[in-house]
């Protein structure tokens, strides 16, 4: 009994001690949530980030898995004379704001840049590295996205005026250095890079502590700049998986003009590229056809599913193409998306599920209709310009793999006919 006693003392002992060395998992599935920038831009207050925390809980978006609360750029004030940053008159106190946030269940980020201003012009952490991240630690943020911006003119450029590689590993050496100050910092942090997919950021960010990196430069809420980022995410598949993402920018969902099918096309492809969903929208006027595109669970699970293994741009046809993603217990997921501007440039579309490596017939969900379905190969599908075919196959039929028979190998007894 008391041999008994003192062993689960000694594991009580030893499961503490390994939850407090153990490294925070952050970001294992994209992270989802919701960023100041695509709707308000240099015009966002603390009010405005409150209201918005209070509808990501109202409208069930938290329930659905909308986490972050992101402040984008603007809220930055002056250092003091000890160089520490004080917000601007936007934001009268982080620390209050941070911990409204926090009341609600959910998380708060922030940014800022390896370079002395952010892109706005507002004062960034060229010199105060890790003076800001112990101040981020200070209020108990959860997510930094660090934008390369006056960096590029301000250091790289004037460091290494015609050297472009040299200049890259300047680049890479600000975000490490970051990256190191914010672990130093303690407090559990999702570090995002925002430079634009310079030098294929996705093949060094990973190793240097990066959650996820923007592979472009900016997202706006029109189809054809939505498209064209779609399409430079084509062979970026293999970098992506649980702990550190391709990062399309953040969602437009529910901004400008784009058609309820360009959001919900924008919103698919979106989870099928294991994106970031950081929605941008106005969230106090959000209209409820724009809510369902958001909260369609069925959809975020393909965003979220737990494999993190990014879909693949299968093949195309005409102005239709398809894309596969890979999904826990053997589950497919197939995207077809219209990127026509009518509906007849690429009529009929025949699906060619042998191309996807799958073979017969395959029962398959409809994810914006909850439809069940059953898909051949070769079979003519309508899809409106600019929309989607979202499907999901649980249990693929797949051609039956032969077992080769090595020389002189005696055939098995089940094989034995
Ligand atoms: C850059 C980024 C945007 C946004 C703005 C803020 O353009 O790419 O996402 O953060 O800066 O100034």
């Amino acid at each position: 009994m008391r041999i008994f006693a003192s062993l689960s003392l000694a594991v009580l002992a030893l499961a503490s001690v390994t939850a407090i060395s153990a490294p925070a998992q952050v970001a294992q599935t994209p992270p989802m949530g919701w960023n100041s920038w695509n709707y308000f831009a240099g015009k966002v207050t603390d009010k405005d980030i409150r209201a918005s925390a209070d509808q990501i809980v109202a409208t069930g978006m938290k329930d659905a898995g909308y986490i972050y609360v992101n402040i984008d750029d603007t809220w930055e004030g002056q250092r003091d004379a000890n160089g520490v940053l004080h917000s601007n008159d936007k934001f009268p106190d982080m620390k209050a704001l941070a911990d409204y946030v926090h009341s609600k269940g959910l998380k708060i980020g922030i940014y800022s840049s390896p370079g002395p201003k952010t892109c706005a012009g507002y004062e960034a952490s060229y010199g105060h590295e890790e003076q800001d991240a112990q101040l981020y630690a200070s209020w108990g943020i959860d997510y930094l996205k660090y934008d390369l911006c006056s960096f590029i003119g301000d250091v790289m450029v004037k460091q290494a005026p015609n050297d472009k590689a040299e200049q890259m590993r300047i680049m890479i050496a600000a975000y490490d250095k970051m990256g190191k100050a914010l672990k130093a910092a303690g407090h559990p942090i999702v570090y995002s890079f925002c430079q634009y997919g310079w030098d294929s950021v996705w093949e060094w960010a990973p190793g240097i502590g990066g959650n996820l990196w923007r592979t472009t430069g900016d997202i706006y809420p029109a189809w054809d700049r939505i498209y064209t980022i779609l399409e430079q995410q084509t062979g970026l598949n293999t970098y992506a998986g649980p702990g550190h993402w391709n990062d399309p920018d953040m969602l437009e969902v529910g901004n400008g003009k784009l058609s309820l099918a360009e959001n919900r096309a924008h919103f698919s492809m979106w989870a099928m590229l294991a994106a970031p969903l950081l929605a941008g929208n106005d969230l106090p006027h959000m209209k409820p056809e724009i809510k369902s595109i958001l909260t369609n669970r069925d959809v975020i699970a393909i965003d979220q599913d737990p494999l993190g293994k990014q879909a693949r741009h299968a093949y195309s046809t005409g102005e239709v193409e398809v894309w596969t993603r890979e999904l826990k217990d053997g589950a497919v997921a197939i995207a077809i998306l219209n990127v026509g501007s009518d509906l007849y440039s690429t009529h009929p579309f025949r699906v060619a599920l042998n191309a996807l490596g799958l073979t017969g017939l395959q029962q398959a969900t409809n994810l914006w209709t909850g439809e069940k379905t059953v898909l051949s190969n070769g079979m003519a599908i309508e899809i409106p310009s600019h929309d989607v075919l979202l499907l999901r196959i649980d249990q693929p039929n797949r051609p039956q793999i032969k077992q080769i028979k090595m020389v002189g190998e005696k055939p098995s007894p089940a094989t034995q006919k």
